[in-house]
């Protein structure tokens, strides 16, 4: 994908001005070969209602995500606020990420593990992987989903905080 803005544009200050749009904080998991499988994301979003997909964007540069296309089923786990750590230790690459952490096996065969105290589980089966870059778009489709009780955890400009109506 060849872009001539792109070129021209400070990478520190894409940034930096991307990063003034706040969002949510999912962990995409998934359970290959037996073994739990995840890694945190901010790029996720509800893409269409009627058929149900949701859309993220994996790094080309992740382990973990190679693993989880294979899986085929996952969950996305929405951090609720209070979650920071778990946040930041599912970003870790190479790290045994599920190491102390509360994860209930999923819910639809072949899904992803849940983990405790998320917000919301949306478990889902990978339709679509598309060239975006230095990323992938990966479009899926929903199978199942619930929401907890509680408020997100958010991310604004490089930094961890909670929603306030
Ligand atoms: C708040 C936050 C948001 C992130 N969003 C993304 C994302 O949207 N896509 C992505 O590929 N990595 C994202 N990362 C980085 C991955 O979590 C990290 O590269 C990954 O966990 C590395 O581990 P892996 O090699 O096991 O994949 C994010 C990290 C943090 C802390």
């Amino acid at each position: 994908m060849e872009s001539e803005a792109l070129v021209t544009l400070d990478r520190a200050e894409f940034r930096s001005v991307l990063g003034h749009f706040a969002s949510g904080v999912v962990v995409i998991t998934a359970i290959v070969d037996g073994r739990p499988v995840g890694f945190t994301c901010q790029s996720f979003f509800s893409l269409s209602l009627d058929p149900p997909l949701v859309a993220l964007a994996p790094g080309r540069s992740s382990t973990s995500w190679p693993k989880i296309a294979r899986a085929e089923r996952l969950c996305v786990n929405v951090l609720a606020a209070g979650q920071e750590a778990l946040a930041r230790a599912f970003a870790v690459s190479g790290a045994d990420k599920f190491s102390g952490v509360g994860w209930s096996a999923p819910s639809t065969p072949g899904g992803g593990p849940r983990l405790h105290g998320a917000l919301a589980w949306i478990d889902r089966v990978v339709e679509q992987v598309h060239d975006g870059g230095d990323h992938f778009l990966v479009i899926a489709a929903v199978l199942g989903l619930v929401a907890g009780q509680g408020s997100p955890l958010v991310f604004y400009r490089g930094g961890f905080g909670s929603f306030a109506a």
